[in-house]
């Protein structure tokens, strides 16, 4: 049995588009300020999924200063880590996913179901494995989006 854990942040800015793993947050006044996507909740899965293996993190597989990865989407990142992860740990069963997006607007609530189906469909989880909660910062942090993300897994 392995734990996996990890977090991940960007600013927010006017014009760009707001994802939160995987699903586009349609209205959205501001946007991650990135050089990928800025999915901090696949950035935050991805790292937890090599966490788990001692593998290090996205940072080493992906280096931001690389103009190849300019924009890379979230989900691409989290099937190639997964594909890593595969061929050292061999075989794998996730468990469960359990994560906290925090930021302060616009509301998630209603986005919860499909942010959990699309994080299922990367894992191969069925529904119920995947377990994501929203919080502000109270406005101690307005400008911020930041995600936190613990992954149960094993290898057999
Ligand atoms: O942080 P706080 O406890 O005030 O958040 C209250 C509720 O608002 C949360 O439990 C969550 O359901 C919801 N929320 C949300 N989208 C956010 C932040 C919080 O739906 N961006
Ligand atoms: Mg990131």
């Amino acid at each position: 049995m392995r734990i996996g854990y990890g977090e991940d942040s960007h600013r927010l800015v006017a014009g760009r588009p707001l994802l939160v793993g995987g699903v586009a947050i349609e209205g959205s006044p501001v946007g991650s300020e990135a050089h990928s996507d800025g999915d901090v909740l696949l950035h935050a899965l991805a790292d937890a999924l090599l966490s788990a293996f001692a593998l290090g993190d996205i940072g080493r597989i992906f280096p931001p200063d690389d103009p190849k990865h300019r924009d890379i989407a979230g989900q691409e990142i989290v099937r190639t880590v997964l594909a890593r992860v595969r061929r050292v740990a061999g075989r794998l069963t996730v468990h469960n996913v359990a994560a906290v997006v925090t930021l302060d607007e616009p509301k998630l609530g209603p986005k919860r179901e499909g942010i959990e189906r699309r994080i299922g469909s990367l894992l191969a989880l069925e529904p119920g494995r995947v377990g994501v909660t929203f919080k502000t910062s109270e406005g101690a942090a307005p400008g911020l989006i930041q995600a936190r993300v613990t992954v149960l897994l094993n290898t057999d």
